[in-house]
Formats: structure tokens, sequence, C-alpha cells
């Protein structure tokens, strides 16, 4: 079975196939989305935050996204990959056309992201006619931090206008979707509605054309801040923590390991060496 592409995903969505999406960071949690019908992950750099234990997605560098978008290619077959260009990496043509090579050439990955609206579509537009697939990223752009906060983005007139222009800015310059983060329901509705490409919410309601959450949220695996945008289909935080401590039960109280974990020899042969 071959890996999905953009074309793929862009006929899914003109079928009225909904799009769902998650975050991914490494081998072993790719091939975990393999065995699921998830068709496309994001190798997001909220990496920085849930995988690093940085306090924002400033930090992460062009290498950290490189390295774990190999890994997740290597875990998975099927999905499309899609990987965040970091802060900085996109600030102008030449930067963000090496930045998106490396993701593509030496990553391995089928779309690049990056965040921002009419600022940035001399770039995406760039990218795009040099072969590189782009999705968008509106609303609240977490790289953007330090200027908009961690509000939702849009409730008001002005920047909600704002932020339909930087849609059709996008797909204007040729990005072939955007996610919606932390914007209102209604406004997230309202462009997925006037847009041709495929909206993806987090935080954003229901009207959007697919939804992409963060693994370490929707697994429970990140319990600091639970957001209110996400929702915990498992607990495997917890789940962990209560395997880890029968395993320091069993170990302090010589219930592990057994003869059934280990190898064991001849006595003549132990005899002998011991001599
Ligand atoms: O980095 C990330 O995980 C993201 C999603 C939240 C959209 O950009
Ligand atoms: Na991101």
């Amino acid at each position: 079975e071959r890996r999905l592409t953009v074309q793929d995903l862009l006929r899914q969505h003109a079928a009225g196939e909904r799009l769902p999406m998650v975050t991914c960071y490494d081998y072993t949690s790719a091939r975990i989305v393999d065995r699921t019908s998830i068709p496309m992950v994001l190798v997001g750099d909220s990496l920085g935050m849930v995988v690093h234990g940085h306090d924002s997605t400033l930090p992460v560098m062009l290498d950290d996204m490189v390295r774990h978008t190999q890994m997740v290619v290597r875990g998975c077959d099927r999905p499309l990959v899609v990987s965040d260009l970091p802060f900085l990496t996109y600030a102008d043509d030449a930067t963000a056309l090496h930045s998106a090579g490396r993701l593509m050439a030496e990553g391995g990955c089928g779309s690049v992201k990056l965040e921002g609206g009419r600022a940035v579509a001399p770039v995406v537009r760039r990218l795009v006619e040099t072969g590189i697939p782009v999705m968008g990223h509106l609303g609240l752009t977490p790289q953007s931090v330090h200027q908009l906060g961690l509000r939702v983005q849009g409730k008001d007139a002005a920047r909600a206008a704002e932020l339909v222009r930087d849609a059709l800015a996008l797909q204007d310059a040729g990005a072939w979707a955007v996610v919606l983060e932390l914007v209102p329901a209604p406004l997230a509705a309202a462009i997925t509605e006037r847009l041709d490409i495929p909206t993806i919410g987090i935080g954003a309601g229901p009207g959007c054309d697919g939804e992409v959450q963060v693994w370490h949220d929707v697994l429970g695996l990140y319990d600091e801040h639970v957001p209110r945008h996400t929702r915990r289909y498992a607990t495997l935080a917890d789940t962990a923590a209560e395997a880890l401590e029968r395993l320091a039960t069993d170990v302090r109280s010589r219930e592990f390991p057994t003869a059934a974990q280990s190898s064991t020899m001849p006595d003549d042969v132990l005899a002998e060496a011991l001599r």
C-alpha cells in the first residue's frame, strides 16, 4: 500500500470525507498511527513542548524537525506526513526554500506547514511553485506567542475580518489546506464555507473540514495542562505510571525477574568456570 499524498487527501475532501489528523513525533508512535485509518499526521513543532520540555515552540530548530520527521516517516507507511517549519526558518524565500527542502528531502515529509496569513503568502507561493505542498496555519499561531499570547483569535470584527482575508490569501498563494487554531466556531465555519481548500480545526468548533489534535492531549500523556479544546480518548500516563509502580514493587519483592525471564547453564560448566 503506497503512502497517501496531498492529492489523495484533496480527493477525500472533495468526496465529502472529513479529515482527521494527529500529531506524531517518533517511530514507535508512527507505528501505532499506521494501525489506524488516520490519513495524515503532523510532525508539529509542539514537540518543543511535549517532547523536549520547552515552554514554547520557539526553541525548536530545523534539525529537530528533520530528525523527528525521519523517525515518523520510518514508522508509518500509509499516512501523509506534514512537518512544521519552525520559527524563523521561512522568514524570506531563500531561507524557506532551504528549510522546506530539508524537511522534504532529508526528512521525507509530503507537505510542510507554516504559520501566518497575508504576510507569508509570497513565501507560500514560492514554495508551491517549487513543488512543495504547503499547509497554512491561522488563528492562534504559537510561534507568535509573544505578540498574540495564547488567547482565542478573531473574537472582534476587525481581527475576524483579517483572518478571513488571511485564509483567502493562503488559498490564493497555493496552500492546499489551512489549520484554524483557537478561533470562534462560527468564524471557522464561515472561513470553511468561503474556501475551496480544506480547513483543519483545533479548538475551532465542528464546522471545519477536518480536525487536528496533539498526540499527548488525546492519549492523556501530558497532564500539566489539559486544553479545553481537546478530548482524552485514553489515559496512558496513568496506565504507564501504574505499570511502572508494579514493576518497582515486583523488583523489590523479588517477584520479578524470575527464571522465566532468564537463561540457565549446566551446573558442571559453572563449577568448572569457578574452580
Ligand atoms: O505543532 C502543532 O502541534 C500544531 C498543531 C497544534 C496544529 O501546529
Ligand atoms: Na505547530
